[in-house]
């Protein structure tokens, strides 16, 4: 008996965002260095996206890389940069055969060319894929997202093609990265830290957290499974009252 069986597929959050955190953690607690636990955090992410088409998920956003995961130790970045190629090159034909359409978020200009490259080799790859939307938030900041969007659209109204009073919500979020995409119902970061760390700010705004101790190479489906049946079980409001929405 799993979680799977107990969810309800109609009621599916659209797009679930990840904050996939204590991989360092769990190497070290098991006397190794740093960089096994990045090593073992793949192996979550496989059996994650798995997990998440095989449920009908439609959108999975996960962070991977953060702008101020830049000032790490350089042995570290080098490694985790080190890591994506070889995982992108390897989960290519995995993705293929789940129908996974790869796509990021972030400055991805920022990463070594070889990864850059073999990043928009795999999204190009993958794009007639009409399965699940795996986005890969690299080189992300939340805030430089919202300022770009900001700068380029003052841009556009100093350029006299657009007025300032035709700014809305709407239009702003057309600017950020994750244009394309629903804003994610739910958010789960592992390894019970309690903060957001500059990830999806404006597009979580009405998002259920959902908080685990669990270290992220110890993450599976089941645990994906049951952090949506939790989800499933909380009232949205949405600043409305209960009996408005039942
Ligand atoms: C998350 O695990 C992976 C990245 C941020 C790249 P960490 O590397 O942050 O692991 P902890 O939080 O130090 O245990
Ligand atoms: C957030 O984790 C970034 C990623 C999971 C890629 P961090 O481990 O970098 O966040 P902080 O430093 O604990 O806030
Ligand atoms: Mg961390």
């Amino acid at each position: 008996m799993g979680f799977k069986e107990d969810i309800d597929t109609h009621k599916l959050p659209q797009h679930v965002a990840i904050i996939m955190d204590g991989n360092g953690r769990w190497a070290k607690g098991k006397g190794k260095l740093r960089v096994f636990g990045h090593h073992n955090g793949v192996l979550s992410v496989r059996d994650v996206v798995e997990g998440a088409g095989e449920l009908g998920i439609k959108y999975l956003t996960l962070y991977t890389f953060s702008s101020e995961n830049w000032n790490r130790p350089k042995f570290e970045v080098t490694a985790i940069m080190e890591l994506l190629i070889s995982t992108i090159n390897k989960e290519i034909k995995k993705l293929m055969e789940n129908n996974v359409r790869l796509n990021t978020i972030g400055d991805i200009e920022m990463l070594p060319k070889k990864c850059h490259d073999e990043l928009l080799q795999a999204m190009a790859t993958t794009a007639g894929n009409t399965g699940l939307v795996l986005t890969l938030a690299l080189s992300y900041s939340s805030r430089r997202e919202i300022v770009n969007a900001a700068r380029a659209i003052a841009k556009r109204v100093e350029a006299g093609v657009l007025k300032a009073d035709d700014i809305d919500e709407d239009m702003f979020a057309q600017h950020l990265h994750t244009a394309d995409m629903p804003d994610p119902e739910l958010l789960i970061r592992t390894s019970g830290e309690y903060r957001i760390s500059n990830y999806l700010l404006w597009q979580i705004a009405y998002a259920e957290l959902y908080f685990t101790d669990k270290l992220w190479p110890d993450f599976r489906r089941e645990d994906l499974y049951e952090a949506i049946l939790d989800y499933q079980k909380r009232e949205r409001r949405f600043g409305m009252i209960s009996e408005q929405i039942n």
